[in-house]
């Protein structure tokens, strides 16, 4: 009897720095589960175009991305690892789904109407079909279970209703319903400046976020420049309800230390930001020093993340070309 290990995909866009939300909500979680499950990691450089990139910045950020990748953790031993655009199965099926997702779905999605803001006739199309390439990404593999942060909640809904559709229609059972994996206290970190906002690459102010990239000062200074407000830190998490930026330095604090947002709370209830903000400080230097540092090493070894990605690219198209055939099969193309 063979065992079947159950598989995973996930992705990050090159579409800039990673940021501690991209660490805490997606990759570290990744590191977390690479082990029991056949795992596949994807820099998403298709996705990243939806929006114009500068092709040498581009370039740059997925060798970037890929390395932050490896430096926080992620095997190149273990799993897959390499950039979408190298597997052109992804936009093959990409197609097929455009033809099995309905627009109406597709105008549910929040995350378009975020990014395409009050200009929509201005956005690029690619951008409007993304969360269909994102289903795609994950069902060219058959993958049964997705690690993201809360933010990709909805796509991954989405992801759901195209297989089952796709199912319905050819009257299959082959796609699985995928199960989203979202977990830890920090699934959705917040801007440091706006606690009602996402942390994400695309702010355009730097304080905002912490980089993958960022120094030992430059994190001290974000975390003492994050928005706070005047109360002292409380001891039930009940009280940090209506305070969505304290929240989030407690949830942060909570997740880089792998405790629970209570137990901080506990800790520092009663006090002020001032200590715990430099505790903070002190904190994620000292996880993400060492992750920075490492991907500073990788980037300059370019050829050793080019490698990586070769191969994983090669094991990607392998893995995905007989279920592209299958799927062309289903569907009734004729293959030469
Ligand atoms: P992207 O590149 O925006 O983010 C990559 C991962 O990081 C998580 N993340 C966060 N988690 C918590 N708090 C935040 N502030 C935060 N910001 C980002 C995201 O949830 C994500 O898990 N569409 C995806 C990429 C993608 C993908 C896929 C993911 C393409 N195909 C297939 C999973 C499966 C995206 O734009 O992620």
């Amino acid at each position: 009897m063979t065992t079947f290990k159950q598989r995973i995909f996930s992705g990050v866009q090159p579409s800039g720095n990673l940021t501690l939300g991209n660490y805490l909500g997606a990759i570290r979680n990744w590191v977390a589960l690479q082990k029991s499950y056949e795992s596949i990691f994807c820099v998403v450089d298709l996705h990243a175009i939806t929006v114009w990139q500068d092709p040498e910045v581009l370039r740059n950020a997925t060798r970037e991305v890929a390395a932050g990748m490896i430096a926080s953790g992620i095997d190149p031993k273990e799993c897959i690892i390499f950039n979408q655009s190298q597997v052109p199965a992804h936009a093959e099926l990409a197609w097929i789904f455009n033809c099995v997702a309905r627009i109406g779905w597709l105008n549910r999605m929040t995350q378009f109407k975020e990014k395409a803001g009050k200009n929509r006739e201005g956005a690029s199309s690619g951008l409007y079909v993304y969360p269909n390439l994102m289903a795609a990404d994950i069902m060219i593999y058959k993958a049964t279970h997705v690690p993201v942060g809360e933010d990709q909640k909805q796509h991954l809904e989405l992801t759901r209703d195209i297989a089952q559709k796709f199912n319905n229609d050819y009257g299959v059972d082959f796609f699985p319903i995928v199960e989203p994996l979202i977990f830890g206290e920090a699934t959705r970190v917040m801007s440091l400046r706006d606690g009602t906002a996402k942390m994400s690459k695309s702010d355009p102010s730097e304080n905002s976020r912490i980089n993958l990239t960022d120094d030992r000062d430059v994190i001290a200074k974000k975390i003492r420049k994050a928005k706070t407000d005047s109360e002292p830190i409380p001891e039930t998490l009940t009280e940090l309800k209506d305070r969505p930026e304290a929240q989030n330095l407690i949830n942060i604090f909570a997740a880089l230390s792998d405790r629970t947002a209570l137990d901080v709370c506990t800790q520092y209830g009663g006090m002020g930001f001032a200590t715990f903000k430099n505790d903070l400080a002190e904190l994620s230097a000292s996880v993400l020093g060492p992750i920075t540092e490492e991907m500073k090493k990788l980037c300059d070894e370019r050829s050793y993340v080019d490698q990586i990605l070769k191969e994983g690219s090669q094991k990607a198209r392998e893995m995905s070309e007989p279920i592209l055939k299958d799927i062309y099969n289903i569907v009734g193309f004729l293959q030469s």
